[in-house]
């Protein structure tokens, strides 16, 4: 059967889910001593972007694309020195949002590698050190 209710966007729980990933993901950015210097004071735009980003990736409306152009996101994170170790972090606080919204363990591994494949190519800049 092939509808709008297939996508991955749709399975996990849609709109909702994705604002509740995205809350719990850039809180604990904001904690975090390796990404919080990177990102600016004042969040709100970013988790917007973001949320759309990730809706469009599952298959949600491509939103993010009709306000912003192509993603592009290796071009739009060279402003900033994204090291080995600021993916790390990225992705443990992910994991951690992922937990947190409570998904099943399968989407969850599911969404991780492919948000891991995407974070590795992030990376432009060495470690410090
Ligand atoms: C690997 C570690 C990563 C770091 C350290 C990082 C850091 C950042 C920073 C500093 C910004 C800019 C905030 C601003 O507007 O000032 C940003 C924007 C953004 N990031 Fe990342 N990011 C990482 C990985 C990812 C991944 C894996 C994704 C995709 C799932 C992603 C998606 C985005 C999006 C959609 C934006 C907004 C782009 C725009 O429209 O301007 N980032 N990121």
């Amino acid at each position: 059967m092939e509808s709008a209710e297939q996508t991955p966007y749709a399975m996990i729980g849609g709109a909702e889910t994705i604002r509740l990933l995205v809350e719990a993901f850039y809180a604990r950015v904001q904690r975090d001593p390796d990404l919080a210097p990177i990102f600016p004071a004042d969040l709100r735009p970013v988790m917007e972007r973001q949320r759309l980003f990730l809706t469009q990736l599952l298959g949600g409306p491509p939103i993010y694309s009709e306000l912003h152009g192509p993603p592009m996101l290796r071009a739009r994170h060279l402003p900033h020195a994204v090291t080995p170790r600021r993916r790390d972090a990225w992705l443990r606080c992910m994991a951690e949002a992922l937990q947190e919204i409570r998904l099943d363990e399968l989407t969850r591994g599911w969404l991780l590698r492919r948000l891991a494949g995407i974070a590795q190519q992030m990376v432009n800049a060495p470690d410090a050190g």
